[in-house]
């Protein structure tokens, strides 16, 4: 049993000074713990001793925290020369280099000084936390410690629970972090823990939609952010601040750790530009080009045509049909009858089917029918889809009618489930999955993505919020076209959906 983390002189031990070390070296020592910190580098853990003080120090002027206090936790940081130092510690942050064998090496040396009830803890985010302890002689006093960069902003660590770890050693954990101003968020040891296996989807199916020529890069990123669902930021505009040499190394890694699994199947258009060298901003462009750091914007392109005389709604009995004729009133003539007139432009707002399908469905040509996602609300930037054979004209009439009252649209191709809809559906759907695999709890499956990933809503509430029923039909809508098992909806969402249920109840 460890010593209780809210005991005067609990120490922390911090092996690898560098990005993560010197945060959670900060972060622990504002939390009033003392704090050791180790770099086999020479004069890297006095650099990042020195830079949590600096911080310390910048809290202390914002009013953050009172001049006394920086200075009793500036007192609390000290460097460790060598791992001996370590002989006092109660907690190990290991935060080095990510390699199997390096950090196994380095928990072996530090198990022949450490006392017994000492907890070891491994920042790694890729690498499996049972595989790090099977190393140690004694695993159960193991966990995974998974902080975000940078520690100090994102207020959130996962708790990772390897096979044969203690309930003590979980405990202890979820109570040293939030002594240091962090949530903790318990899983189990699965590839990806919490945050990088939900967020998996807003990538895989981003990268999907543009593959498929359904949208560009910038298409998608702008519909995330501006048409409903409230992101801060597109798959790609993350890509580039992440850079691919690790965003798309990631992919591939949690691809082929659940054993290429389909939903996170990545596209070869990441791996070529990784290749090519067109990283993001930290190769001076990736999708998008930057000057002086911020990004280019195109310029979107002025339509000079008239809107059209009169549009007919082809399903006007459903939540999303009713929302298009509620937006499109005023603007322009709608016709009620139960077919179009001849000259007529037919509109559809459909969950999770393409233009094609519902054209055909309607029996009207699909030269003249087009598509407008309905699901996120119609007042931000607006999805127009169209057949493969939609007239240009007809569709910048359209275009033109939904930008009337100066909303900003995107014309996308055919797709079953437009943008949003395909990625909302991916990442709640993912999300279902991780509940239904009792990997952490629903609470904390979107206190993770919360917080870990600045998401509008954790990814279940994302769900009840655009309805369980709505994303369960986008999702069989687009297996049926697509036939792709990535699709297949979670038996978790299935199951709560049909009970009207929210997607937050857990089994007891
Ligand atoms: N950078 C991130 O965004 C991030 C986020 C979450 C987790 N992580 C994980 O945290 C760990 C550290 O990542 P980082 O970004 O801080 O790396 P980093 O390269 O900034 O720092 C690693 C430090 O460890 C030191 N080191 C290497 N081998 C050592 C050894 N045997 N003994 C002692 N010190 C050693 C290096 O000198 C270096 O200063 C990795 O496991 C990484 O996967 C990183």
């Amino acid at each position: 049993m460890a010593k209780d983390p809210s005991n005067p002189g609990f120490t922390v031990g911090i092996v690898g000074a560098g990005t993560m070390g010197r945060g959670i070296a900060q972060i622990m020592a504002m939390g009033g713990m003392r704090v050791k910190l180790y770099d086999a580098q020479a004069g890297v853990a006095e650099e990042g001793r020195s830079f949590a003080e600096r911080m310390i120090l910048r809290a202390a002027e914002k009013g953050a925290i009172t001049d006394v206090e920086a200075k009793s936790h500036i007192a609390d940081l000290a460097v460790a020369g060598d791992l001996q130092e370590f002989a006092d510690a109660d907690l190990i942050v290991e935060a080095i280099v990510e390699d199997l064998e390096i950090k196994q090496k380095v928990f072996a040396a530090l198990e022949a000084i450490v006392a017994p009830e000492c907890i070891l803890a491994t920042n790694t985010s890729s690498l499996s936390v049972t595989a790090i302890a099977a190393a140690a002689s004694s695993p159960e006093r193991f966990a995974g410690y998974h902080f975000f960069n940078p520690v100090p902003l994102l207020r959130v660590v996962e708790v990772v629970e390897g096979l044969r770890t203690a309930r003590w050693v979980t405990e202890a954990l979820a109570k040293v972090a939030r002594r240091a101003g962090h949530e903790p968020v318990r899983t189990k040891d699965t590839p990806g823990f919490l945050v990088n296996h939900a967020g998996r989807g807003l990538y895989t199916e981003g990268l999907r939609i543009v593959a498929e020529g359904v949208a560009d890069f910038a298409g998608v990123d702008d519909l995330l952010r501006e048409g409903g669902p409230g992101f801060r930021m597109g798959p790609f505009e993350l890509m580039d601040v992440t850079g691919l040499d690790v965003s798309h190394v990631v992919m591939e890694s949690i691809y082929h750790q659940f054993y290429e699994e389909p939903r996170f199947r990545p596209q070869p258009l990441t791996r070529q530009r990784m290749i090519g060298g067109v990283l993001g901003r930290k190769s001076g462009g990736g999708f998008y080009q930057y000057a002086d750091g911020r990004k280019v914007e195109a310029k979107p392109a002025k339509l000079a045509v008239d809107i059209p005389d009169s549009v007919w709604i082809g399903d006007p009995g459903t939540t999303e049909g009713r929302a298009l004729a509620a937006a499109l009133a005023g603007a322009v003539e709608i016709e009620t009858g139960s077919k179009p007139s001849a000259s007529a432009i037919c509109l559809f707002a459909p969950l999770g089917r393409d233009a094609t399908s519902c054209a055909v469905a309607a029996g009207v040509e699909a030269e003249r029918a087009f598509a407008v996602d309905a699901l996120f609300g119609l007042d931000g930037r607006r999805a127009l889809m169209t057949t493969p054979v939609s007239d240009p004209d007809l569709r910048d009439q359209v275009h033109a009618l939904l930008a009337k009252d100066g909303h900003a649209v995107t014309v996308l191709h055919d797709s079953a489930g437009f943008v949003n809809q395909r990625v909302v559906a991916t990442i709640v759907n993912i999300a279902c999955d991780i509940a239904q695999a009792r990997i952490a709890v629903p609470e904390d499956i979107d206190k993770a993505v919360r917080l870990g990933l600045a998401y509008p809503q954790g990814p279940l509430a994302m769900g009840d919020k655009w309805g369980a029923r709505r994303i369960l039909a986008v999702l069989d809508a687009m297996q049926a076209f697509y036939g792709d098992p990535r699709y297949r909806p979670s038996p978790w969402l299935r199951r709560r959906a049909m009970l009207g249920v929210s997607l937050l109840t857990a089994e007891g």
